[in-house]
């Protein structure tokens, strides 16, 4: 049996898992004249496009090197030292993420002498954050926990009192490093002490966004993340699309609504409702509760990115107002009458039949709205035509996109769109004529100011 979950059908017999995506760590690369490389990587072959990281290189043969600033919807950053690798011939141990692939090389991704050096790094990291492993809401979807079990990291050898994360120290003396969580937004929180300063949300903000909001301020112990003037995330230039929330590995930036109900522990794939961009989730759930929503990198359109509303604005999806099953009433007078499937369709079929006796073939028409899905939209007319024997069936997008529609047909001999969202990444010009994509298209507005950066 199918059961409608959001925007979403999935079947009751499929099992309910919480869909993972693999992280490559950094970018695909589309090489300029499609040229490979061929390398070897401990002791296998693989070949890639030129330009590749030798960390994606490993990723593709399925050999993933420890990595906490590295992720691959961000270019590479080369700052935590952790994913370093030996290449033969070569001096010193560079880091796999900021390194391309080169022809014959031979890599080395495990070894007792880079286990040492990870060890050694994690060790660091770990005696500047909180030990609240067992209470803290991203337990089991972090990073750091994660990269601190891949390494084997059993003890620190510095003790647990790094700058930033304690309030004070053993001995009762003020920590004045330490900054308290910032609650401001109300989709999300940021708890400075988890942080690891490895700059992925900063970047985030830049490269996936296009909003400039977050830097890291000061140097050495006393770096930290700094929204707009150092001000709280509500009152710095922030717009909320959560792409930060996203990228960070630790649970510095968290969403609340994870906070306040835990772990999800199921997933489905849905379309964002909200806007014509048409952005791909994973809604993420408990049972019937979506506890967030993250965008698919696998979306055609969004590649992974989404703005506010479709992040956040999902409280639609089990609010009391939403209409769950099918209603009828005699007249507008009426109160609504719950009742079942068959028996709203047998009424509704009824209906429209009788209008059409009475009234003519012609007079019964369907039209869609421009925030429908294809799929529904197909749906709509195969049942005007199969149903009711006309061809009365429209979409609004047609009535306000006509103009479009026509100076397309008139230009380029298609009144459909003639490219997809990602080829503005490779337009020389772009023509804005008469919106806001901002505002109105966040995703393809946040695609249209990286490639003007
Ligand atoms: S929510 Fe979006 S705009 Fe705000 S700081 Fe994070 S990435 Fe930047
Ligand atoms: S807030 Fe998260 S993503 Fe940003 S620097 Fe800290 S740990 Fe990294
Ligand atoms: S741009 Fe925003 S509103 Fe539009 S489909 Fe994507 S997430 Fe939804
Ligand atoms: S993942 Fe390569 S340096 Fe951090």
């Amino acid at each position: 049996m199918n059961k409608m979950r959001g925007n979403a059908m999935t079947s009751e017999t499929e099992a309910l898992t919480l869909i993972k995506e693999k992280d490559y760590g950094t970018p695909a690369v589309h090489a300029l004249n499609n040229k490979t490389v061929t390398l070897e990587i401990d002791g296998r072959e693989v070949t890639v496009p030129e330009g590749t990281s030798i960390m994606r290189a490993a990723a593709d043969l399925g050999i993933m090197v420890p990595k906490l600033c590295a992720t691959d919807h961000l270019d590479p950053f080369g700052s935590c030292r952790l994913c370093l690798v030996e290449i033969e011939g070569r001096r010193g141990t560079p880091a796999s993420c900021t390194t391309p692939v080169a022809p014959g090389i031979k890599v080395t991704t495990q070894n007792d002498r880079l286990a040492k050096i990870r060890k050694g790094v994690m060790e660091l990291y770990i005696s500047d954050h909180p030990l609240d492993c067992l209470t803290c809401a991203a337990n089991g979807d972090c990073e750091l926990q994660d990269m601190a079990g891949a390494v084997g990291l059993r003890e620190v050898r510095y003790g647990y009192e790094g700058s930033n994360h304690v309030f004070a120290r053993q001995n009762g003396e003020k920590n004045d490093m330490w900054q308290p969580k910032d609650l401001s937004n109300p989709y999300f929180q940021f708890e400075p002490s988890k942080c690891i300063v490895c700059s992925r949300c900063v970047r985030a903000c830049e490269e996936v966004q296009g909003t400039f909001a977050l830097t890291i301020d000061g140097r050495g112990f006393a770096s930290h993340v700094s929204a707009g003037m150092d001000e709280d995330f509500l009152k710095s230039e922030c717009v909320s699309c959560g792409a930060c929330v996203q990228a960070c590995p630790t649970a510095t930036l968290i969403e609340k609504s994870v906070v306040e109900h835990g772990q999800p522990e199921h997933s489905v794939v849905t379309t964002c409702a909200y806007c014509g961009v048409g952005c791909s989730f994973k809604t993420e759930m408990q049972g019937e509760r979506v506890v967030r929503m993250v965008p698919y990198k696998d979306g055609g359109a969004n590649e992974g990115h989404s703005c506010v509303k479709g992040r956040f604005a999902f409280g639609y999806a089990t609010h009391k107002d939403r209409v769950l099953n099918p209603m009828i009433r005699e007249k507008i007078t009426d109160p609504w009458r719950e009742v079942t499937w068959d028996e709203a369709i047998a009424y509704a079929a009824d209906r429209l039949k009788a209008v059409q006796a009475k009234y003519g073939k012609g007079s019964i028409g369907g039209i869609t709205s421009s925030r429908t899905t294809n799929e529904e939209v197909y749906v709509v007319q195969r049942m005007i035509r199969a149903a009711f024997g006309n061809n009365n069936v429209d979409t609004c997008a047609r009535v306000c996109h006509s103009p479009t529609g026509y100076g397309l047909k008139q230009t380029f001999g298609e009144s459909a769109g003639t490219q997809d969202f990602k080829s503005v990444d490779k337009s020389d010009v772009i023509m804005v004529v008469g919106a806001n994509p901002t505002d109105a298209h966040p995703v393809f507005g946040s695609r249209m100011k990286k490639r003007l950066r």
